[in-house]
């Protein structure tokens, strides 16, 4: 099984996605640890109760950013994961903390990139009058949410919709979507090469009733 590390800033409920699938008897991958910058992050006691290692790493603890990451990333060199998984991890990554793991960090964004990348996506997207809005799966690159894009999922925008009830629905395609590209990696049918992700085969439906 590949070894998983993910990294959450809240709630956590992508990694607890991830965690359910994991636990499915012959899924490719395991979580080995969570990882946060905030103490107070909710997904923190969900993978303690899983029975899932966790560390806080609190950027203010730090002098900067170069030793905030240089922290994480000897934690990460004792765990030795195959994979990291970005779920709601509020913290853009440099390309120095990037370079080990390249092509083998995820993330996922509730938007459909690359439109609406950053913040705000749903209420951005809601202005714009968009009719479909979805989430990405992608690999991990220096730009903001620019990483080639592994697996999307849509869903409609209905009138009235605010960004929080968007959210939701969008939500509830992400905890669908990351597990399946997480298993589309870890199986090594999906790998980033020349700046794109090249799968092996048809990946996913686009979609999800
Ligand atoms: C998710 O919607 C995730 O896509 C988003 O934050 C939420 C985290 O929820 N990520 C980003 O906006 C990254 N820029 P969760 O903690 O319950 O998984």
């Amino acid at each position: 099984k590949k070894r998983v590390v993910v990294f959450i800033s809240g709630g956590g409920s992508n990694m607890v996605s991830l965690a359910d699938a994991c636990a499915e008897p012959g899924f490719p991958a395991e979580i080995v640890a969570v990882i946060s910058d905030k103490p107070t992050a909710g997904g923190l006691a969900k993978a303690e109760a899983r029975g899932i290692r966790t560390f806080v790493f609190e950027r203010k603890a730090y002098a900067g950013k170069v030793e905030h990451e240089a922290a994480i990333l000897s934690a990460l060199a004792d765990i030795n994961p195959d994979i990291i998984c970005l779920a709601g991890y509020m913290r853009l990554i440099s390309g120095d903390f990037i370079r080990p793991y390249e092509g083998r960090i995820l993330n996922i964004h509730p938007s459909l990139l690359p439109l609406f990348p950053g913040l705000h996506t749903h209420q951005r997207a809601i202005d714009a009058g968009m009719k479909i809005a979805g989430c990405t799966v992608h690999f991990v690159t220096e730009g903001m949410d620019e990483g080639p894009i592994v697996a999307q999922a849509a869903v409609p925008v209905i009138s009235n919709d605010t960004a929080d009830t968007l959210a939701g629905r969008v939500l509830t395609v992400e905890h669908k979507l990351y597990p399946m590209a997480l298993k589309l990696l870890s199986e090594g049918k999906v790998r980033m090469e020349g700046g794109r992700a090249v799968s092996a085969q048809a990946t996913a439906p686009a979609t999800f009733p």
